[in-house]
């Protein structure tokens, strides 16, 4: 595995297009608009961007439903504007990411309209049919009632309007000669490999595949279907004939040996950082209403530590990472649990000095607040509070769209005016935003905070609300002290002579923190005082 690779070594940006920023006034954002603040995205430190799907689609799933996987959606641009948004992007070093949406498509897809039809045709097979779907008993997913045409059922993991494609399905192998190796089914593997050149010869990056795990589901089976670990082979033999590309799995956090297997770099930690970081108002299971670190009540860690190490050890031994995030379009915004900015400060402190590979969701930078209740548009439910346009100023619309406010994609939310990115930027160092700077920079200038470097948890305790780790590698050495509830106190952490990254060193000397903080001698113990909502990043020197 080589650990110098680019996309390990990253900080991603995650742009929702809706939501960036408008160029042409008709209150939905766009590529003119993206790149139009590149220039804001580069001085964040960001090196990559995942952009969220921007093809053609009914947007039933704001876009997950992908009815044309060779173009842009006219309300985003078209092919022109994006090749300009990657070459305007590379001029400043920040590389672009599609999300590859290949478990399903839109029923609006030109193949799903021929693959209802009654007659057989080259599409019949490219999603899964079943006459009698009483009789399979699947774990996940739904059976479209009869489509009249066909008159049979289809197979959905999602919506009704996002039909799954079919790369074969074993519960229905008798049926139609419907597995992998079937030439139709070939076929739909050899589009779907011509769609990934398709935008690699448009110059990107790499792909965030949405829902990589479940392309094939199989009845009383557990874990990731060989097939499926079998397309994304393929897929991976395609992207490697353009050299170093970022190929990032969301799908696979239960599952993380696996990516070796399926040829991924990255996965995404997602129901964990939700555990962590947001109330999600679906799953009305226990631990998600359990007291949480990031919060001013406070709240354990322990059980977040034991399982992202478990499965961390797991991926860089299978030559990936993970990546950390501080949102996305599918969780509540971590400032609906952190509810103060220092809190949300002391998150990204752990983000980015943290052994991962992290991506920053659009407007978290800023601790854009999650709008509650916020009125659904595009199938976003409960996600729409985090979808609401990106806060640059205190102007019109906060400087998003020109559009008549009622016209807007989302509408703004009303902290706008203290709330945006020309005021962080101008205000003293204390701002999330300049934070996250400081940060991100100091990440990327020491190799030690970065996602294959050491980690000693030096504090860590059931029932306790703070968190102290050190993080130590070629040369250099850092102690991050989290303490984000309200509560303060004291802290003295005995050394034995056992941590490497303490040898020869006699202070800890504060890099960046939440307030105004003091060296602390390294003697045979670390002695803090901890104030509440408090985070610094020290360095051992
Ligand atoms: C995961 C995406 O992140 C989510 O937004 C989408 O609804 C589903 N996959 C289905 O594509």
């Amino acid at each position: 595995m080589n650990k110098e690779k680019w996309y390990f070594n990253s900080v991603f940006y995650q742009i929702y297009p809706q939501s960036f920023q408008d160029s042409n006034g008709d209150g939905v954002g766009d590529l003119e608009g993206i790149i139009s603040r590149l220039d804001y995205i580069h001085s964040l430190g960001m090196d990559a961007i995942w952009l969220n799907p921007i093809y053609p689609s009914p947007f039933k799933d704001a876009g997950y439903d992908v009815a044309d996987y060779k173009n842009i959606a006219p309300r985003y641009g078209n092919l022109n504007t994006f090749d300009r948004l990657v070459k305007e992007a590379h001029k400043r070093n920040i590389r672009i990411l599609m999300d590859l949406v290949f478990n399903h498509t839109s029923n609006e897809h030109p193949w799903f309209r021929e693959s209802q039809k009654m007659e057989k045709n080259h599409y019949s097979k490219w999603y899964v049919w079943c006459k009698r779907p009483e009789l399979i008993k699947l774990d996940r997913g739904y059976w479209a009632m009869w489509v009249a045409e066909r008159y049979e059922s289809y197979y959905h993991q999602f919506t009704f309007y996002q039909p799954d494609l079919n790369f074969g399905f074993p519960d229905l192998a008798k049926e139609n000669g419907n597995n992998y190796n079937d030439s139709d089914i070939k076929a739909l593997r050899e589009e779907l490999k011509s769609v990934v050149r398709f935008w690699l010869d448009h110059g990107i990056d790499g792909f965030r595949v949405d829902v990589a795990d479940s392309l094939v589901v199989e009845a009383g089976k557990k874990g990731i279907h060989e097939n499926t670990i079998q397309f994304w082979n393929e897929i991976r033999e395609v992207i490697d004939l353009y050299g170093d590309k970022a190929f990032i799995a969301e799908g696979f956090q239960d599952h993380v040996d696996d990516i070796v297997r399926a040829k991924f770099n990255g996965c995404f930690f997602i129901p964990q950082n939700w555990e962590l970081l947001s109330f999600y108002p679906e799953l009305h299971k226990e631990s998600f209403f359990s007291k949480k670190f990031f919060s001013p009540e406070g709240g354990d860690l322990t059980q977040f530590v034991k399982e992202y190490f478990r499965e961390y050890k797991k991926v860089t031994k299978h030559g990936g990472t993970i990546n950390m995030i501080s949102g996305s379009h599918d969780m509540s915004r971590m400032s609906h649990v952190c509810k103060k900015d220092e809190i949300i400060k002391a998150y990204f402190a752990m983000l980015l000095t943290y052994p991962t590979t992290p991506f920053i969701y659009y407007g978290d930078e800023i601790g854009m607040r999650y709008w509650e209740n916020l009125p659904s548009r595009e199938g976003a439910n409960f996600r729409a509070g985090s979808r609401t346009p990106m806060q640059w100023n205190s102007e019109k619309n906060a400087g998003f769209s020109s559009v008549d406010s009622s016209k807007l994609y989302f509408p703004v939310n009303g902290d706008y005016p203290v709330k945006n990115v020309e005021k962080q930027e101008r205000s003293s160092s204390s701002s999330i935003l300049n934070t996250v700077k400081e940060l991100v920079k100091l990440r990327k200038s020491n190799p030690s905070l970065g996602p294959f470097a050491s980690i000693r948890h030096l504090h860590l305790k059931k029932g306790d609300k703070s968190y102290v780790y050190s993080r130590y590698g070629k040369g250099d050495a850092f102690v991050i002290v989290l303490n984000p509830s309200n509560a303060s106190g004291n802290l003295t952490i005995k050394l034995t002579s056992e941590e490497e990254e303490f040898k020869n060193a006699k202070y800890l000397m504060p890099e960046i923190c939440s307030q105004k903080n003091e060296k602390v001698p390294i003697k045979r113990e670390l002695s803090f005082q901890l104030p509440g909502n408090f985070f610094a990043v020290y360095r051992v020197t």
